[in-house]
């Protein structure tokens, strides 16, 4: 038990706090956050590997109550049955053909913009509008103007938080997401739309569902994921001069950063079943939250784990895995705060 960790602590520079939580066991009890927290590499790995001891079909996740059940909510076959249908759109290949010159033109011109001003806010003024666009282009969305496809995402993303502390859907939320989707139902007509070939193996309601959990996903994630990206390099200025000087380097810049400050840093499950784990008792209905943040920082696996070095041979094996699915689940995506789900 782990009675000293607060929620403030946890969210604020909490790498100290998470590693003195891996100093005393892989799996502790936080009561603040009234789960378990897995702070080590290997069993962050099982924990994220087990989806029939640790489940994602939880009614205690709210996501499924606004949006509907998709491949953040399910497990095994249903997961399935509502990922594979995307998966061939998002295979890397696809997506560089489909959206790589749209893109190298968008982070230009974004560029482009601040260039001559002696300051900029890279979060705001690049990230975010990077993420925005390239979400709303990979779903076909680029004819919405931004303020409304970010309206509505606030709107549904502020419900499933309302939703997760036992609040009413407020009907706005109910009005946004009706708008998104007849913005999605036209979408998928665009056949460089992710969901063009997706849209025949699935209802309509179905296909909205996971159109939604990509724009929760892929917004605050890609903002956060180049924010962060940014920030290391700007903070390690020998590093930015290997990257400018060879940009072969950019792919393990990439890695290492989302290794030192995974834009999403944790997930959740719930045990399915009471289970040993590390010598921990873990009942059947708790909740296991997975810190991405602390099992990539895991000294057994990541000599120096707070530097950020692009020498690091095994960069690439932070979690969530960059290439493969690891279940059937999304992140919790800001941070320590309860939910969305
Ligand atoms: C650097 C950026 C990103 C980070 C750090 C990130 C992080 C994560 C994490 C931690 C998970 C949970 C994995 C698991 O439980 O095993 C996840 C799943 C997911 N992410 Fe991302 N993500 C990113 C970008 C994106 C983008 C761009 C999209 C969509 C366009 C997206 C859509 C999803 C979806 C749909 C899932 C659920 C997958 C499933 O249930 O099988 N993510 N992501």
């Amino acid at each position: 038990m782990s009675a000293d960790v607060t929620l403030e602590s946890l969210t604020g520079g909490h790498h100290d706090v998470l590693a003195e939580l891996r100093a005393t066991s892989p799996i502790a009890w936080v009561p603040a956050v009234d789960g378990w927290v897995v702070t080590t590499r290997e069993l962050a790995g099982t924990v994220m590997r087990d989806a029939v001891t640790y489940t994602v079909d939880d009614p205690r996740f709210s996501t499924a109550q606004v949006v509907g059940p998709s491949m953040l909510s399910l497990d095994g076959e249903a997961h399935a049955r509502h990922r594979d249908p995307f998966a061939a759109a998002y295979r890397p290949a696809v997506v560089m053909a489909r959206y790589a010159d749209t893109i190298v033109t968008t982070a230009r011109d974004l560029v482009a913009g601040i260039a001559g001003d002696r300051r900029a806010e890279l979060r705001r003024q690049l990230a975010g509008p990077l993420a925005v666009a390239v979400v709303a282009l990979s779903l076909g969305l680029e004819d919405i103007a931004t303020n409304d496809l970010l309206g509505w995402y606030d709107r549904i993303v502020a419900a499933v938080e309302n939703v997760s502390v036992g609040l009413p859907i407020d009907p706005s939320a109910a009005e946004a997401f009706a708008h998104l989707s007849d913005a999605l139902a036209s979408a998928v007509t665009r056949p460089d739309s992710v969901l063009h070939e997706a849209a025949a193996q699935m209802s309509q309601q179905e296909m909205v569902s996971n159109a939604a959990v990509f724009l929760f996903g892929g917004i605050e994630t890609s903002e956060g994921m180049t924010a962060n990206l940014l920030a290391h390099l700007l903070e390690n200025p020998d590093q930015l001069a290997a990257v400018s000087a060879d940009r072969s380097l950019i792919d393990t810049a990439v890695e290492e950063s989302l290794r030192l400050e995974p834009a999403a840093a944790r997930v959740d499950r719930y045990a399915t079943r009471d289970v040993e784990v590390a010598g921990q008792h873990v009942r059947s209905g708790d909740l296991v939250i997975v810190s991405l943040a602390a099992a990539n920082r895991d000294p057994a696996v990541y000599a120096m784990p707070d530097r950020f070095d692009l020498s690091r041979a095994n960069a690439r094996t932070h979690l969530p895995s960059p290439t493969g699915r690891m279940r059937a689940s999304a992140p919790s995506w800001r941070g320590w705060r309860p939910g969305p789900r």
